[in-house]
Order: C-alpha cells, then sequence, then structure tokens
C-alpha cells in the first residue's frame, strides 16, 4: 500500500555542525531547533515490484541526483532486499538553498516508507532512522522546540516545548535564490579537519545547549536570542576559519543582520539565525511579525519573504 506523509523543516537555534561518526551520522555536538508549521515537504512512497527499479521525482520533475541517499535511508527502513520504490516528493518552499528541505524530506521519507513497508516504529525510531539519513531530520519528527542529543549510539531527540507552550513566529528572508554552492555534509566535514575553531565549537556547545535549554524552560525571549545569536556566528565563524573557507552569506545577508539589530534596538523581540546558506531567519514574538517583514521587505535585494509559526512533527497523511 501507499503512504504519504508531511514533515516541516525546523530551524536550528542551537547548530548542528560536525560529526562524530560520518559513517552512522552521529552528530559531534547537541542540537535545539524549532519545528515549523506552513512550510512543508509531502511524500509519497510506494513499494511495487512490478517497478524495475526506484524512481524519485521531487515537485513533478525525476531527479538522479538525490536517488543514491534517498534509497540507503529507504533500505534501513524497509531493508535491503525491499521491492523497488516510486517516491513522490513535493515541498512548498525552496530546496536546497539552507531552508532545511532535507530535514523535512528525510522525515516525511521515514514516515511514509515506515507505514508503506508496514513496518509500525514508534516516533523514536523513525527520528533515529531520519538522523542517519541527514542529521537535522531527526528533529522534524518532533514539533515545537526540539532537542538532538549528542551521546550514545543512537540518534535521540526530546521534545522540550509543544509548539502551543510558545508561540512564536519564522519570518524568513529570501537573499539569493537557487542551490547554494556546498551541500552541508561536505561542508562539516571540511570544517572538522580543517577549522582551528573546531575543537573549541565542539567545547562550548554544551554551555550553550544549557542557557538555551534554560531560556525556553523560562520562556525567555531575551535569553534565548542571546545564546542563539552567538551560537549561529560561531558556526559561521567555524565555516569561516576552514580551508578552504566556507562563506555562505552575501551582501543582502548582511543586510537583514544589520536590520535585525536596528529593530532590537528600538526594543523589537526579534533575533536571526542562518544555517549554511545565504538565507536569514528571524525569529520574533507574534506581536512583532510585521515589523520584522516591513524592515526585510525595505531591503532592496530580499527576493522573498516567507513567514511560519511553530508546528509539529511528521505524521502520516490520508491519501485524496
Ligand atoms: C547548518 O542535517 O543537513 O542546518 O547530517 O550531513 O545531512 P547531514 O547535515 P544536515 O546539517 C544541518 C546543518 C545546519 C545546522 C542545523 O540544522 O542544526
Amino acid at each position: 500500500m501507499p503512504a504519504i506523509a508531511r514533515a516541516q523543516p525546523n530551524i536550528a537555534l542551537i547548530k548542528y555542525w560536525g560529526k562524530r561518526d560520518s559513517h552512522r551520522n552521529l552528530p559531534a555536538v547537541g542540537s535545539i531547533s524549532v519545528t515549523l508549521a506552513d512550510l512543508f515537504t509531502t511524500m509519497r512512497v510506494e513499494f511495487d515490484d512490478a517497478l524495475s527499479d526506484d524512481l524519485l521525482i521531487v515537485n513533478a520533475c525525476v531527479n538522479e541526483d538525490m536517488l543514491p541517499r534517498i534509497q540507503r535511508c529507504l533500505d534501513n527502513v524497509a531493508g535491503a532486499r525491499r521491492h523497488p520504490a516510486r517516491i513522490d516528493s513535493e515541498s512548498n518552499f525552496p530546496i536546497a538553498a539552507g531552508l532545511a528541505s532535507s530535514a523535512s524530506a528525510f522525515a516525511a521519507l521515514v514516515v511514509a516508507a515506515d507505514a508503506a513497508a508496514g513496518m509500525g516504529r514508534d516516533t523514536a525510531r523513525l527520528a533515529s532512522l531520519a538522523g542517519s539519513a541527514s542529521g537535522s531530520a531527526a528533529r522534524s519528527l518532533y514539533g515545537g522546540f526540539a532537542e538532538l542529543e549528542n551521546s550514545g549510539d543512537e540518534i535521540k531527540v526530546n521534545c522540550l516545548c509543544n509548539a502551543a507552550d510558545w508561540p512564536l513566529r519564522v519570518v524568513v528572508a529570501i537573499t539569493a535564490t537557487g542551490p547554494k554552492p556546498l551541500g552541508s555534509t561536505a561542508a562539516m566535514e571540511i570544517s572538522r579537519k580543517t577549522s582551528p575553531f573546531y575543537s573549541r565549537w565542539i567545547e562550548q556547545q554544551p554551555q550553550d545547549l544549557t542557557e538555551a535549554r534554560n531560556a525556553i524552560a523560562a520562556r525567555d525571549f531575551a535569553k534565548l536570542a542571546s545564546v542563539a545569536e552567538h551560537n549561529c556566528l560561531k558556526m559561521h565563524s567555524v565555516m569561516w576559519g576552514s580551508r578552504p573557507p566556507i562563506v555562505y552569506w552575501n551582501s543582502v545577508t548582511l543586510e537583514c543582520m544589520q536590520a535585525v539589530r536596528e529593530l532590537q534596538s528600538q526594543g523589537v523581540a526579534v533575533f536571526f539565525t542562518i544555517d549554511a546558506g545565504p538565507q536569514v531567519k528571524a525569529i520574533c514574538e507574534v506581536a512583532d511579525e510585521s515589523k520584522v517583514r516591513s524592515a526585510f521587505g525595505a531591503i532592496g535585494g530580499v527576493a522573498d519573504i516567507l513567514a511560519s509559526g511553530l508546528g509539529g512533527g511528521a505524521s502520516l497523511i490520508d491519501d485524496d
């Protein structure tokens, strides 16, 4: 039977950057993210012995490039002796542009493939399988604020706070369209091998995680803002110090960061974070969303603005 799942991307506030074991895709650091509500990937998986081979369709186009990674994930979920699969993936936001599309894609993939193969695993097990395919995908199995732990041999995620219990907004400034030059998997390996700041990054992560966990428990926006911006800039410093340097920002990225700083100086509850791409994600209180949108809208180079609340984890949806 075919199965369809939907998953939302998540935005890391305390970043995952670096692997402890690249073969098993175990992260070198813990991380904390928020799962979005309104951007999503819908994934339909059907195992069919009448097919001669696996077929991946992404946003209505056959995709050969992403197929090997998808196949490895399907083998882990349904076993290497599974039937060939047809996989249809659709996202309502730009993919491979630093908007965490691999997180929503692999989270939706494991949920749909598990159901299509009749396995019936629980969320913890599905998160572990999603995380083996793409570390950040493990967090999209959970809604609200999710923490990916860095301990043991299993990828483990906890929900720190449900979406409804701290309803923040995320406003994304698209500063460049088109795919990013270097994927995060390769980029984090370059950082691990060459950045002089990498070891300090790993050492300091537990204290950033504790600070963020405490801020979330206390719903303390200012404390969360401070540690999240610090952690984001530290991750990018690790990248900038790599050889070759990894610089995902453009001049509009910097203008957006400056606009957030300006809003902060006016007392607006907002902070920025940036992942492996040039887009700027501003996290703000609900009442301040329009101010953030106007500030980004006033920057000439911003190609588009997306906004979302916080949402739930990946789930199966009906086939209609
Ligand atoms: C900057 O989860 O894409 O978005 O495990 O190699 O697939 P792989 O990496 P991926 O890395 C995400 C990096 C990040 C930070 C984060 O989401 O925590």
